[in-house]
């Protein structure tokens, strides 16, 4: 699949080689022409670009800024991104004096922003879980059981190639309904990262009722 990736930073760069070594291809776009050259080449991608010319490129396009600049940058770009699957992984969060993150979004999720913006556009919560490092494990597997990957998706274009991005990374998706539950997405990330800070073990809280012993 041709893959556009709008950043240079450490989601672009692990994702981006996720998807590199999954044999997709793709283009690191970047607002440093210097930047974007670097990464791709430490990736192996198939080249690199301006925003707007990795935008063109991908059928997916990985959104992987700063939630503060996702919107005005998509929307920036919405004539290219029409028919696209736009992957938002931002999470909009504000750190706190006591370790944990609060969500910033409020009512309307980044993804949601990005949809209004862009409304030709697929767009798609997903990726927004898990720390980078966990990106660039080749499969990321815990025990033996591939990673979960949940997504929000409002179209079936959408969602068909958010999955195939997913399971061509070896992990499992995880539909989790339509982007009006991406919130939901960024708070869980929110909290989840919150209790890291805090020294928490996050994974430790959701154990399925399947595990729990029988009376
Ligand atoms: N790091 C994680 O563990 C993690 C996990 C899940 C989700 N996320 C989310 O993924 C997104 C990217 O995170 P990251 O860790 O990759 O961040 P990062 O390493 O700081 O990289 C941010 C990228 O955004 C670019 N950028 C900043 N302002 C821009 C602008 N105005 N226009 C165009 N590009 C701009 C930077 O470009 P320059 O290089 O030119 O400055 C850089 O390439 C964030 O929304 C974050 O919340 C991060």
């Amino acid at each position: 699949m041709k893959i556009g990736v709008l950043g240079t930073g450490g989601m672009a760069a692990a994702l981006g080689g996720a998807w590199t070594a999954a044999g997709h291809e793709v283009v690191i776009g970047g607002r440093s022409g210097e930047h974007a050259e670097r990464i791709a080449r430490r990736i192996g991608a198939a080249g690199h670009s301006s925003l707007r010319d990795a935008a063109a490129h991908g059928d997916a396009v990985l959104v992987a800024v700063p939630a503060t600049v996702a919107p005005h940058l998509v929307g920036g770009l919405a004539t290219e991104l029409v028919d696209r699957t736009v992957i938002d992984c931002t999470n909009p969060l504000v750190p706190t004096n006591d370790g944990l993150m609060l969500d910033s979004a409020g009512a309307t999720s980044v993804a949601g922003q990005l949809a209004a913006v862009a409304p030709e556009a697929h767009v798609v919560k997903a990726f927004n879980l898990c720390h980078v490092s966990i990106w660039t494990l080749r499969p990321p597997t815990f025990e033996n059981v591939p990673l979960a990957v949940p997504y929000c998706a409002d179209t079936s274009t959408a969602a068909a190639v958010t999955e195939t991005l997913i399971g061509s990374i070896g992990c499992t998706a995880a539909p989790c309904g339509g982007l009006a539950r991406a919130a939901s997405l960024e708070a869980t990330a929110a909290l989840a990262i919150g209790l890291w800070w805090s020294g928490g073990q996050p994974r430790a809280a959701f154990p399925s009722p399947g595990e729990a012993p029988r009376p």
